[in-house]
Order: structure tokens, then C-alpha cells, then sequence
């Protein structure tokens, strides 16, 4: 027997890990626009790059110790930046348990061709967390997007620390509270956790990593979009919105709009309170679920924005890799042509099944109504398998 459709569709079908949903209300033509076409090096174009700093650092409570710039090629040239500019004055310790952070390995070991402490864990896991070497510098991603493990918090990171910690905190700012005394460099993109577009990075350093940037010189080239320093001195006009090559001002201006949604819901407390509550949301239909299980085992290093699910075995018995991912694309397709979910496929390189974004930009609503819609999607799709 054929499971029923569910009668109520969440109203945004949108769940991708990025780009990810808009804010609630979100339209173009809310954007300001009064920037687009002049330079952004006109005294309007700066103005509005600067107030895009400045309310990221109130809205993150980033402390005017930590200066904050937006640079080119999204959270990916962020991080890169601060690999190319600060690595290889001491030994580096990489921590990765997915994707992003084995692409950050590649970066540092194949890459740059340091000799680096590499610590794994598989889909689902985390690294050990004691045996990371604070003499050394530190590489790691706060939330896992493609696992949806995440650091429990930064009890671990140590507060005397001689090398540096740079983390990749893209899926995890606006939807954590970031110890920033703990962190030397953090990036994130636009596109995560506010609904933004893509292509822009924002690269936050605290004092300790724009000290090494002054006294130190790597051994290998820079390429100009990664040049922080000009005779051995930051360039300070990079964090007042003085950009290294030209942005779109129309992400800059949808940003800005972001942010100010975020200000107008409360602020950081509730983008916390808003993810929590929806991976909540989203847990409560997992617990009940016949075939889908959390990939991420311990529940202190679930994330609330990438929520990660793999098939229950006995649901799949008899089913390979291969045909649990044909699964997963079913689904998607039919959900897609549904408009009850899109984007929820989980990703290429992780184990099969399917992620959710919980992040502050998803309604708890859409996710109390997109669990039938699963259901009912993996119902389809395993009958069609049958046949
Ligand atoms: C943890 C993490 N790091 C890096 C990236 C790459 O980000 P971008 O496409 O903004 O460069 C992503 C994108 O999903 C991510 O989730």
C-alpha cells in the first residue's frame, strides 16, 4: 500500500546547506540600491562596506581587539588567505572529519607541502580533541557542514596557547556562540547561516594573528588578493572596507539587509535560539522515524544548521551505496517537483542519505511539515526500487 501524500507543504521549500534560505520576508526589491553603479571606493561605496563591518561586529559581539575584513572568493578564499599568509612559522596540527576540512589538509600538506599533524575521524565523528598540540598552529571547521558534527564548544582550545587557531566557522556563525578570545582567525561566508549570496568571505583576526602577519614572511609567493601586509605592516584600510579588488555591491547590499533582519529578530540570541529550535523540530521527526537515524553519533556534536541523516540499515537491507543513492536523488527529484522540499540530497563525498539546514533562516513550521513529505518521499522511492 501507497503512503498518502501529506496535505500541508512548509511554505519555503527551502532547505539547502548553500546558498541557504533567505531571511523570512526576504525580497529583491527590499535591497537598498543606491550603491549599485558607483564605485565602491566612492565615499557612499565605503560607507556602506564599513557599515557591513561594523554590524558584524556588533551583531557577533566580535571585541575591537579582532579586526574583521570582507574579501574575495567567498569562505574558501578566506581561509585560504590566512593558510597562504600565516602558515609555516611553526608546526601545524589539521583537524578533519569531513570534507571541508580534508580539502584545508590537501591545501596545507599537498599544497603549501608542510609536514603537518593531520588528525581524522570519519563521517560522523570527531577527531580527539585532547590530543591537538596548542605549541602549534591549529586549522579546524566548527561545524562540519557535510557530516553535521560540530566542536561541542571551545572548552578545548587552549586559553595559553603559542600557536594559532584558524577556524572555518561557516556553517556555524550566527548559530553558535564563537569564544573569540579563542579564536586567532575565523571566516565564514554570506550564503550560510544568513541566507546571503555568494562569493564574498569574512575574515576575522585577532591581535596574535595579525602580529605573526607583521613579523613573519612565508617562504613561498603571494598572490595579490591574499596580501594583508605592505612593508611588513597590515594594511589596516583592508578592515575598514577598502577591499583588496572590487566586490558586488549587490551582495554587500543584501548582506546588509540580512543583518539588519537578524537585529530586527533580536540578534545573535535568537539566530541560536531560532537553529536550536529547529533542529529540535527536525530531531523529533527523526526520533520517530523508521528509516532515518542522525549520522552524527554523539548528540553533544550535532549541529543545529547541517543536519546530517543516513538510512537506518534495516530499512535499506540489501540496498548498496549505489542504490541508496539513487534513493536519496529519487527522493529529491520528487520532492522538487512536489515544491515540498528542495535541495536536501546529502553531500557527494559524505556517507548516502540526506541534510537538512536548520539554520536561523528556516521556519520551524516548514520543518514540522517537511517530515511527512520524507517520509512519503522515501516511501516512493523504495517502492520504485522494488519494482
Ligand atoms: C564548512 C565549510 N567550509 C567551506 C565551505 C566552502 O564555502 P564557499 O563556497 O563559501 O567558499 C563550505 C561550503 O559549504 C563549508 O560548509
Amino acid at each position: 500500500m501507497t503512503m498518502p501524500k501529506p496535505a500541508t507543504r512548509p511554505s519555503r521549500p527551502f532547505f539547502s546547506s548553500g546558498p541557504c534560505a533567505k531571511p523570512p520576508g526576504w525580497s529583491a526589491s527590499k535591497l537598498a540600491t543606491g550603491s549599485l553603479g558607483r564605485s565602491h571606493r566612492s565615499r557612499l561605496g565605503k560607507a556602506r562596506l564599513a557599515h557591513a563591518i561594523e554590524s558584524t561586529r556588533h551583531l557577533l559581539r566580535v571585541p575591537d581587539s579582532h579586526r574583521i575584513a570582507i574579501v574575495p572568493a567567498s569562505d574558501t578564499g578566506a581561509v585560504e588567505m590566512a593558510l597562504w599568509s600565516l602558515l609555516g612559522a611553526r608546526g601545524v596540527t589539521m583537524l578533519a572529519w569531513e570534507s571541508f576540512g580534508e580539502g584545508w589538509v590537501t591545501d596545507v600538506a599537498k599544497q603549501l607541502g608542510l609536514e603537518a599533524t593531520i588528525l581524522r575521524a570519519p563521517y560522523g565523528a570527531l577527531p580527539d580533541l585532547g590530543a591537538v598540540d596548542f605549541d602549534t598552529d591549529v586549522v579546524f571547521t566548527w561545524n562540519g557542514t557535510t557530516s553535521g558534527v560540530r566542536v561541542p564548544d571551545g572548552e578545548w582550545i587552549a586559553a595559553d596557547r603559542s600557536g594559532l587557531t584558524i577556524c572555518d566557522a561557516t556553517s556555524a556563525v550566527f548559530a553558535v556562540d564563537l569564544p573569540w578570545d579563542r579564536l586567532d582567525v575565523a571566516t565564514y561566508s554570506w550564503q550560510k547561516v544568513l541566507g546571503g549570496e555568494g562569493g564574498h568571505g569574512v575574515l576575522i583576526l585577532g591581535p596574535r594573528a595579525v602580529e605573526r602577519l607583521e613579523s613573519y614572511q612565508p617562504a613561498w609567493p603571494l598572490p595579490k588578493i591574499f596580501r594583508m601586509t605592505k612593508s611588513g605592516k597590515l594594511i589596516e584600510g583592508l578592515f575598514r572596507g577598502e577591499t583588496i579588488n572590487t566586490p558586488s555591491m549587490l551582495a554587500v547590499e543584501d548582506y546588509i539587509y540580512a543583518l539588519e533582519w537578524v537585529e530586527l529578530q533580536g540578534g545573535l540570541t535568537t539566530m541560536i535560539a531560532r537553529a536550536d529550535a529547529n533542529a529540535a523540530m527536525l530531531d523529533a521527526w527523526v526520533s520517530v522515524s523508521s528509516w532515518a537515524e542522525p549520522l552524527a553519533a554523539d548528540p553533544a556534536t550535532r549541529s543545529n544548521t547541517s543536519v546530517c541523516l543516513k538510512f537506518a540499515d534495516a530499512a535499506v537491507a540489501g540496498i548498496d551505496e549505489a542504490g541508496q543513492r539513487t534513493i536519496v536523488k529519487k527522493m529529491e527529484s520528487l520532492l522538487e517537483v512536489e515544491e515540498a522540499a528542495y535541495d536536501f540530497a546529502g553531500y557527494r563525498d559524505a556517507p548516502p542519505g540526506i541534510r537538512i539546514w536548520c539554520g536561523a533562516t528556516v521556519d520551524s513550521g516548514d520543518l514540522e511539515a517537511l517530515g511527512p513529505w520524507l517520509d512519503w518521499a522515501f516511501d516512493q522511492a523504495m517502492q520504485a526500487d522494488r519494482r
